[in-house]
């Protein structure tokens, strides 16, 4: 601690502008990491509404890189609604409003030169219900990859079997790579499914309720891939499991009558709330 105080005060004090910004520079080449800020996204003054009504107002957060972030609360508290609009899945429902920002490593997602198809390869997105696409197993893994030109030929196999080994899935499907997904089952979908999202290496994965149709034992084994798959990607999950949230995210966010209650350490979230509505929903005695 005393040293890195000594060296902030010789930077502010004793170093100039230039000098700094050299040494910044110098400091980037030894480590590209150094130089990327802190927090991945960060929402500012966010409200989100449908044809005039509001959903959620006063979204301020930043997200922080590498970390897994758990959306709570009542239904219809907006979960969704926040989620898809990081990565502008709303920007197309009829009636759907925005106001205020949503950035991404510092630039608006509404900016004028943003690419939606790049954007969702850097910010991805796991649905509910698992939504293969009516193409073969391995076709689907290496949709996205074949669409953004990461890989081809051959290589794409390398990367069908990489990706599918990532989730556990390459024993039970390497046999019948060519077979249609539909026959897979609900929780050997999901996990197709997301094969296919990290096939693109995205630095943000997007999760609606992504175990809430699976059996107890797929839950555990996608719980057990997101904790593997931060820090090096940023997830942020919308789950009802309190359990799920307690047990896989590193923060909460508590959404509960059109605005974000609370928002701290996953622990204490639930041991140690803020708010009284927050307290009520951890503990189960709302609703
Ligand atoms: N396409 C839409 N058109 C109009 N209203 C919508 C639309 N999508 C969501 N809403 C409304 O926005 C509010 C928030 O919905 P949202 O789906 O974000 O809630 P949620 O917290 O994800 O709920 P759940 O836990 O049930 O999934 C609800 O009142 C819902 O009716
Ligand atoms: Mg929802």
């Amino acid at each position: 601690m005393a040293e890195s105080k000594t060296t902030n005060h010789f930077r502010t004090n004793l170093v100039t502008a230039d000098m700094r910004s050299g040494i910044d520079e110098a400091l980037k080449s030894l480590d590209p990491d150094a130089a990327r800020p802190e927090h991945v996204m960060e929402a500012v003054d966010l409200a989100l509404g449908f044809s005039g009504r509001t959903v959620l107002s006063d979204i301020n957060v930043s997200l922080r890189r590498g970390s897994i972030t758990a959306l709570i609360g009542p239904t219809g508290s907006g979960k969704s609604t926040f989620l898809r609009t990081l990565n502008r899945m709303n920007d197309r429902v009829p009636g759907f409003q925005r106001t205020g920002d949503v950035t991404l490593e510092g630039s608006s997602l509404w900016a004028s030169d943003v690419d939606l198809l790049a954007l969702r390869r850097r910010v991805g997105m796991l649905f509910q219900r698992p939504n293969p696409f009516p193409m073969s197993i391995r076709d689907n893994v290496v949709a996205g990859v074949k669409a953004h030109r990461i890989a081809k030929g051959k290589q794409l196999d390398v990367v069908a079997e990489q990706r599918l080994s990532e989730v556990g899935l390459w024993d039970a499907v390497k046999d019948r790579l060519g077979d249609s997904p539909f026959r897979l089952s609900g929780g050997q979908q999901q996990l197709l499914c997301l094969a296919r999202a990290l096939a693109v290496g995205p630095e943000v994965l997007l999760l609606d309720e992504p175990t809430s149709s699976l059996d107890p034992i797929t839950t555990e084994s996608i719980e057990a891939l997101l904790k593997t798959m931060a820090p090096a990607l940023t997830l942020i999950v919308v789950t009802h499991n309190l359990g799920q949230a307690r047990r896989v995210s590193h923060s909460t966010m508590f959404f509960y009558q059109g605005k974000l209650v609370e928002y701290g350490p996953t622990k204490q979230i639930f041991s140690n709330p803020q708010h009284a509505d927050t307290e009520r929903y951890v503990t189960g005695r709302m609703g």
